[in-house]
């Protein structure tokens, strides 16, 4: 997933059309962008549309309230007592692996969701890995804005850029996807790419949008270009002409960390397995 795209869960109008902006995933919210009285309402039309027949893609799934609150125990129940097929389930303020594996029994009986914990509390972070590789965990959020909250730090580069490195290194180790926080000014088109830009560097693979017109900047970003995928081929090329050997390419060594990168740009572009 390079995009995902929250829609609140109070608004089931927008599903349809959030559907078709053209990001990789669309998140229902039952937690922040729904107000405490309209939960009860918010789950039920959030199930309905949960249940109505769908194209594959994009894939389709809602973000519960914190499973360690009354509020995401309905979520789930509701969930697990209906027809509704999710995709995924996004769950918010995981603090401890413990909270995974409650949700996975709890849909023992589901062939599906993925689940994607959010990782977005000093004591989250502190059980990164574990949490990254608690069970049916096929990606992980990093929450910035709680983090930061968290914290008592702003949303700037630097102070979230420890979380970061260490979000980027659990998920590695556990061989899940990364998505991060969404850019908060949705008219900061510049601010936007710049971050991103930054964030894929730093090894996420995606991005939450909050906004429908952030989509295509973000899929951008997570996209190789037809240069990074030329080159890559050229350096499997000259790798492949080497025998195995170390080879030089414009100069520079090419050797295994080199072809790694370089099968992930293929991997990223949809081009190999
Ligand atoms: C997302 O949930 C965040 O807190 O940034
Ligand atoms: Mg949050």
């Amino acid at each position: 997933m390079r995009s995902l795209l929250f829609v609140p869960g109070s608004r089931p109008d927008r599903i349809a059309k959030a559907l078709g902006a053209g990001a990789d995933a669309v998140c229902i919210d039952l937690e922040d962008a729904v107000p405490p009285d309209g939960k009860t309402e918010a789950r039920a039309s959030v199930m309905a549309a949960l249940s109505e027949p769908r194209a594959q893609t994009p894939r389709l799934g809602f973000r519960i309230n914190p499973v360690r609150t009354p509020n995401g125990l309905a979520d789930l129940a509701a969930y697990s007592a209906s027809s509704a097929a999710a995709d995924f389930i996004m769950i918010p303020k995981v603090s401890h692996p413990v909270e995974l594996e409650i949700i996975a029994g709890a849909l023992e009986s589901h062939e599906r969701p993925h689940l994607w914990p959010i990782v977005e509390s000093a004591e989250g972070l502190s059980r990164a890995y574990d949490i990254a590789a608690g069970p049916r965990v096929q990606g992980m959020l990093f929450g910035g804005a709680d983090f930061a909250a968290d914290l008592g730090t702003t949303m700037e580069w630097e102070p979230l850029f420890h979380a970061r490195g260490t979000l980027s290194a659990a998920a590695a180790a556990a061989g899940i996807q990364l998505l991060d926080v969404p850019y908060l000014d949705v008219n900061d088109d510049e601010g936007l790419a710049a971050s991103t830009a930054r964030v894929k560097a730093l090894g996420f693979t995606g991005r939450a949008c909050i906004h429908p017109k952030q989509i295509a900047g973000v899929n951008a970003a997570f996209t190789p270009t037809n240069t990074e995928i030329e080159q890559a081929r050229r350096v499997l090329a000259a790798f492949a002409q080497s025998k195995g050997g170390a080879a030089l390419l414009d100069g520079k060594l090419v050797e295994l960390p080199v072809i790694r990168a370089a099968e992930r740009t293929l991997q990223a572009a949809g081009l190999v397995e």
